[in-house]
């Protein structure tokens, strides 16, 4: 058994300064920023009901356990009792999930949390380093600048009434420069995986946002959002699959237009090919994570569903499932071997 201090992360530590990812970002907290973030407020007070449900209260969300910790600069941990096996000296363990920069002053969900990275470094002194940073998003600059919430939370801020009334503020706010959407509006809070010799902090509704833990201080950085050369263009999968035998590393992107699904995967190299659009997918669903086999891509068609409409005529979320929904196939194609 081992043992090592320093695993309670000190609240009142902030993050020192660090070279940033070159990102164009919006003036910090200008005028047409404040309008919108007052018109948030009214919402968020006056068309939100006065009891969020729990799934989406920041009060129930962000307690105990999951309350928001700040960063760690690279913080060494004697070991206490025992010793570090020698098979892990000079790797590092490494762990992503959502952490707030900001208090919300909305809903939130727990999935909506900015991505911070956990790592803990074991060194060839018989040591370990602790280190947590942010994953250096467009959305964590952005709201770093304005010192406050700007982007919409995705899974939390868009049910009913209160939910169109936030999509024009989010409208209003792209058509005033304060946000690009094209710059993405992810989290990177879900998974890594490492391919191609570099590591990938993922969140399925944007692109990877490539990281890098420094062998010799611990510390951990981002690189920033990765297109592979203009071939990845929408969000993708945060469980790709990577074999082990061929070094190909599989993915896919799915979205509320057709074609709903797209598959494909990474050269050894690290190098995107082409898309394969799987057609037999009729309407949009949160897929999620697939399967491989050695000749099959495997993709469960589920019952949770895309439904906009519901957000506008039913005052619901725009996701929610449909029970009635019977998948035609297994979507398996022998395309996605080509
Ligand atoms: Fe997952």
């Amino acid at each position: 058994m081992m043992l090592v201090q320093g695993l309670q992360f000190p609240l009142s530590t902030r993050p020192k300064p660090r070279p940033r990812p070159t990102v164009p970002l919006a003036a910090p907290l200008s005028l047409p920023m404040a309008f919108c973030n007052a018109l948030e407020d009214v919402i968020n007070t006056f068309v939100d009901p006065p009891a969020l449900r729990p799934s989406v209260d920041p009060r129930i969300v962000l307690s105990d356990n999951f309350a928001p910790v700040d960063e760690l600069p690279p913080t060494r941990c004697p070991v206490t009792h025992g010793s570090i096996p020698p098979c892990l000296v000079g790797g590092t363990y490494i762990r992503n999930g959502p952490n707030p920069q900001h208090l919300p002053r909305g809903p939130h969900h727990l999935f909506d949390g900015d991505g911070m990275l956990h790592s803990l470094l074991f060194s060839a002194n018989g040591d370990a380093t602790l280190c947590s940073r942010y994953v250096q998003t467009y959305k964590y600059l952005t709201e770093s600048d304005a010192g406050t919430s700007v982007m919409p939370n995705i899974f939390g801020a868009f049910h009913g009434i209160a939910g169109i009334a936030r999509a024009v503020i989010v409208a209003v706010r792209v058509l005033t420069g304060q946000i690009n959407p094209i710059q993405g509006f992810g989290l990177a809070n879900t998974s890594l995986v490492f391919f191609a010799g570099r590591l990938y902090a993922l969140g399925e509704p944007d692109l990877p946002y490539a990281v890098h833990v420094d062998p010799v201080t611990g510390d951990v950085s981002t690189i920033g959002r990765q297109d592979f050369s203009g071939q990845l263009k929408m969000g993708m999968t945060a469980h790709p699959k990577k074999d082990s035998v061929t070094g190909e590393t599989f993915a896919f992107s799915y979205g509320p237009v057709p074609p709903f699904l797209i598959y494909f995967r990474f050269d050894p190299a690290g190098n995107k090919l082409a898309d394969v659009p799987i057609f037999s997918v009729q309407q949009p669903s949160f897929m999620h994570d697939f399967a491989i086999t050695e000749n099959y891509a495997v993709f469960s068609d589920v019952q949770l569903v895309m439904k906009l409409m519901d957000m506008v005529l039913g005052n619901r979320a725009p996701v929610g499932s449909d029970q009635g929904k019977v998948p035609p196939t297994w979507s398996a194609s022998t395309e996605c071997n080509k």
